[in-house]
């Protein structure tokens, strides 16, 4: 039968399947056929991307949206590998720390060291690490790494992504999580590109970056359409003893994952060199990206024998490559500014592959970077450096005939976006820093749109529809300026704008009216102040209840909220500080945007009375920090050592305040175990 005509039958027997199952409660055929079809059907959309029809299960099987993101708890912590690099000249022996990672492990090992050690070389895949529970051999939910011992449920993405086996073979243990990595292949990355270009959609600059963003979505209608796929590289739970890495991955195929086929079993650390080199020489034509090669120790015995240090295994290791970098032409420099007047440039180049991603722009930092480090000269060559999840970034101009003789690049000393004369300001921790900035922070369109796209974002006030194209007319016709204008829009303003119907325009002003009743933590998340994003919004909304509370807050109360810094807090105090902005929440008020008031959850209950004494220096928490939060908790802190005292604290050198809680039996905690204790007192 010819393959578009075996598609369509899937489609109609997996959607008439579908339904018996869902809507009819009468299921024909069992999971496990149902399955086998469905990775038939998937199997054939993969080759033939051409012939999915718009009503296939594959788009959206598995996919409601959801309405939050919740945290997802890792059965075993997910820990990171410890990291070897290929070393450059002088170093003699590029591999040498290939070496001596087989070194220690003979070292721990000792007599039972055998004399040929057996490893599994594997590319190290630059993708987001992922965790898969399986409960009687069905997907029943999976997970971002997050710390290693929680991160984000994402299981209503992971099911729209084809290489996510759905349904296990009985041959598979009844018990499964298994760990991986979840990337964008490069060529539907780009293809997927070309089409949000033609659409007029931005491009996405980093897989990486954007596998991430996908993965973070409510609805799994992006990922469902996006060059997503999942490698198989490890697994915490198996209700069945493995032998060994190697016969592990074997059957993680034979369940039904994709593991990578560059995985090689190698004898001794002299092949496990060759395998680490041959990867790197495939680096550049590979469909995905990489970063390295990991090693690991193949026997599970010798695995439990070499056991773990603090947060990583001791049998594996990870390597890695240099990041690739490649020529290119400068064609011009691009000054952007952001939503608070910060001026950056970025450099504008022809595009140019590196690691299999076509690169168009660069980052040149900031101003002392690109007219006294870079020099750099009109239409430059410049070499360019792209590291796995950071912006590219220009290196150097390359030396060639009749440079000297163009001009250097320019600072602007005006707005490109309003004309504004640009203003230094110093950066008292790094003269070479200087922030330039426009001060019109509403004549500038630039200001304007950023801080308005802020204000409506998802994790903010989240106005549906009004989406950046839109933002972009309202400013450029002048019809808002700054986000309180936002509530004072009509719906015959709207109406006429491109794309907007009466329709469209009755809605966005019914998702401005919805967003007036945000709560206080998305409101103030809203508003932009530096630093302060989803978390610390959160944080700050629950200490103080209110945005009166928190306008009045001085320093040293803000240093006392749970996950508040210094710096966080001196920015958030300067923020307040500044008559404009205290206007733009009164016009906010104004235009009915509530702030409701949220009950305080800090209890100044757990620590109640109790004393503290610190000692030494924190490794994060200033003294100044480490007080105010004890205090705000409810505790005390007080100089000296005696019966009294509940908790001596300690840090890095710690004195004889140690030596006098020892002796008097009091419990001492290190900064980590204060933190968990104030958690849990909130
Ligand atoms: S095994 C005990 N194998 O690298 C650690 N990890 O630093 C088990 N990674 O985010 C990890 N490719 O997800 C392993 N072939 C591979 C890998 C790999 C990429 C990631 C992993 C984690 C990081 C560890």
């Amino acid at each position: 039968m010819d393959t578009a005509k075996r598609m369509n039958q899937l489609v109609v027997e997996l959607n008439r399947h579908n339904r018996l199952y869902h809507e009819l409660d009468a299921p024909e055929i069992t999971d496990w056929e149902f399955d086998t079809l469905f990775r038939e059907l998937e199997a054939l959309e993969g080759a033939h991307p051409q012939l999915v029809r718009a009503d296939s299960p594959t788009r959206y099987v598995g996919g409601t949206p959801v309405p939050e993101i919740l945290p997802f708890v890792h059965q075993i912590p997910m820990l990171s590998l410890q990291n070897g690099y290929k070393r450059e000249p002088p170093e003699e022996d590029p591999w040498i720390d290939l070496r001596d990672f087989e070194e220690r492990v003979r070292r721990v090992l000792g007599a039972d060291a055998p004399a040929v050690i057996t490893y599994v070389v594997e590319p190290k895949l630059d993708g987001l690490a992922m965790e898969l529970v399986y409960e009687e051999r069905r997907f029943v939910r999976g997970g971002t790494r997050g710390d290693g011992v929680t991160g984000e449920d994402v299981t209503h993405n992971l099911r729209v992504i084809p290489s996510v086996p759905k349904v296990l073979p009985p041959s598979a243990p009844a018990r499964l999580s298994v760990r991986g990595e979840v990337l964008f292949d490069l060529p539907g990355f780009e293809r997927m590109n070309a089409a949000r270009e033609a659409a007029g959609e931005r491009r996405f600059e980093n897989p990486r970056n954007s596998a991430a963003g996908t993965m973070r979505q409510l609805d799994p209608r992006s990922a469902a359409g996006r060059p997503l796929h999942f490698y198989a590289h490890s697994a915490a739970v198996v209700s069945e003893r493995v032998p060994s890495h190697h016969e592990l991955l074997t059957r993680a195929a034979s369940w039904g994952f994709v593991v990578n086929p560059l995985n090689r079993l190698c004898n001794g650390i002299e092949e496990v060199i060759a395998a680490v080199a041959d990867i790197e020489r495939l680096r550049a034509d590979l469909p995905y990206e990489i970063d390295g090669a990991v090693v690991k120790v193949d026997s599970a015995a010798l695995q439990d024998a070499l056991g773990f240090v603090t947060r990583s295994p001791r049998w594996a290791a990870a390597f890695k490559y240099p990041p690739p970098t490649a020529q290119t032409r400068l064609d011009s420099v691009l000054f952007s500014v952001g939503r608070t007047g910060a001026v950056t440039p970025v450099a504008n180049l022809a595009p140019v592959r590196v690691g299999g991603v076509t690169v168009r722009n660069a980052t040149l930092h900031n101003e002392h970077q690109l007219t006294r480090v870079l020099r750099l000269r009109e239409k430059d060559l410049v070499e360019i450096r792209r590291a796995g999840d950071v912006i590219p970034e220009v290196l150097g101009a390359i030396d060639e005939p009749g440079r000297e003789a163009r001009p250097f690049v320019a600072y602007p000393e005006t707005c490109p976006q309003c004309g504004a004369h640009l203003v230094r300001e110093p950066n008292p921790d790094d003269p070479d820093k200087v922030l330039i900035r426009c001060p019109d922070k509403l004549g500038c369109p630039a200001q304007a749109r950023g801080a308005i796209r802020h204000f409506a974002s998802r994790l903010a006030m989240d106005i549906e529809g009004l989406g950046e194209k839109l933002i972009d007319q309202l400013v450029t016709h002048g019809l808002v300026k700054r986000p309180s204008d936002i509530y004072t829009l009509t719906k015959e303003q709207l109406v006429g704008l491109e794309r907007m119907g009466e329709l469209s325009a009755k809605n966005l002003i019914d998702a401005i009216e919805v967003s007036r009743s945000r709560p206080l933590e998305r409101a103030l998340m809203a508003l932009g102040i530096p630093m302060v994003g989803e978390a610390t919004a959160r944080d700050l909304a629950r200490h103080f209840g209110s945005i009166d509370a928190l306008l009045a807050a001085p320093v040293t109360e803000l240093t006392g909220v749970f996950g508040v810094g210094e710096n966080v807090a001196k920015a958030v105090r300067a923020f307040f500080d500044e008559p404009g902005n205290i206007e733009e929440i009164g016009r906010l008020r104004e235009a009915g945007v509530k702030f409701p008031a949220v009950a305080r959850v800090v209890s100044a209950t757990t620590f109640a009375g109790k004393t503290f004494v610190l000692t030494g220096t924190l490794p994060t928490l200033s003294r100044d920090a480490a007080k105010a939060k004890i205090e705000a908790a409810g505790g005390k802190v007080t100089g000296t050592v005696s019966k009294k005292t509940d908790y001596v604290v300690v840090g890095a050198d710690a004195g004889t305040k140690l030596d006098k809680a020892q002796e008097l039996g009091v419990p001492t905690l290190d900064e980590a175990a204060l933190l968990g204790l104030l958690e849990g007192s909130v």
